[in-house]
């Protein structure tokens, strides 16, 4: 978790990803779980990103309970250690300064999103995966393998922890069409950023499920995938959206 100290309140949150702030005297605490939204947001208000002390995090970790998600998850925080009700399955919440705990309205609609896709014997990428939990969840749901990355070292180190294939660093080096199934719970500035990837890793019939930005961004967003074709979309908290997008298989050529 970074934080960034601004003067005043921060009434106007604009479109930043923020994941919480605080008022203090005279200024304004603002939190994110990302290192580079926490610069940008700090270059804009010229002021500098700190890492942001572990008592705020375990403050808001106190509160984190297990709950149901979905039809087949149940979330819980590692120190509850009580069996998940029958028939769910159970994915640990990790502590730390890593998004993607288990508990934000983005992850959850991934994990219910999950739910409708396919994932037996297939190949996975997970973009951005934060703890992990999405990964752990495919290979949950029958995947042949998941692969992760996160820029956050932090992440890729967490996500490792709980048994996923994470490496730090971007998507590009890895080949093309190599993936059944995408997950990426980015903020939506990233998805624009990042569209062409999905289109590049993908196996041509493949399944994107996108995540991490409001249903106002939605249209941008759909409009930077021209080749894929929106199948299923759900809404959660405060209009975030968890998105099922299918890559178009090329046709045959008609001369
Ligand atoms: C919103 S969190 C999602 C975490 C987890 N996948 C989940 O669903 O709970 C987004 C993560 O993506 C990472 N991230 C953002 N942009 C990225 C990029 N271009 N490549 C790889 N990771 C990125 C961030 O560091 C952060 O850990």
């Amino acid at each position: 978790m970074y934080m960034v100290r601004i003067a005043g309140v921060l009434d106007d949150w604009g479109s930043w990803p923020i994941d919480g702030a605080e008022e203090r005297t005279g200024e304004s605490w603002v939190y994110f779980s990302s290192q580079l939204v926490a610069r940008e947001f700090a270059k804009a208000h010229g002021s500098k990103v700190e890492r942001a002390r572990w008592e705020v995090n375990l403050d808001y970790q106190r509160e984190w309970t297990a709950k149901a998600v979905g039809r087949h998850w149940w979330i819980a925080p590692e120190w509850d250690q009580s069996a998940a009700p029958d028939g769910r399955i159970r994915l640990g919440m990790k502590m730390g300064l890593v998004f993607g705990a288990g508990d934000h309205d983005t992850t959850c609609g991934c994990l219910e999103m999950m739910e409708r896709l396919d994932f037996s014997k297939k190949n996975i990428f997970d973009l951005g995966t934060g703890t992990g939990i999405l990964s752990e969840a495919a290979i949950r749901l029958g995947a042949a393998t998941a692969v992760a990355c996160d820029l956050e070292w932090d992440a890729a180190l967490m996500a490792h922890k709980r048994g996923v294939a994470a490496y730090q660093g971007p998507s590009f080096a890895l080949p093309d069409a190599a993936f059944d199934v995408m997950l990426v719970n980015v903020p939506g500035y990233v998805h624009l950023d990042l569209s062409p990837e999905y289109g590049r890793l993908l196996k041509p019939g493949g399944d994107l499920l996108l995540s991490g930005y409001y249903e106002w961004q939605g249209e941008r967003i759909e409009a930077a995938l021209p080749q894929f074709r929106k199948i299923d979309q759900i809404l959660r908290g405060d209009g975030w959206v968890a998105s099922i997008f299918s890559h178009a298989t090329a046709t045959a050529s008609s001369d």
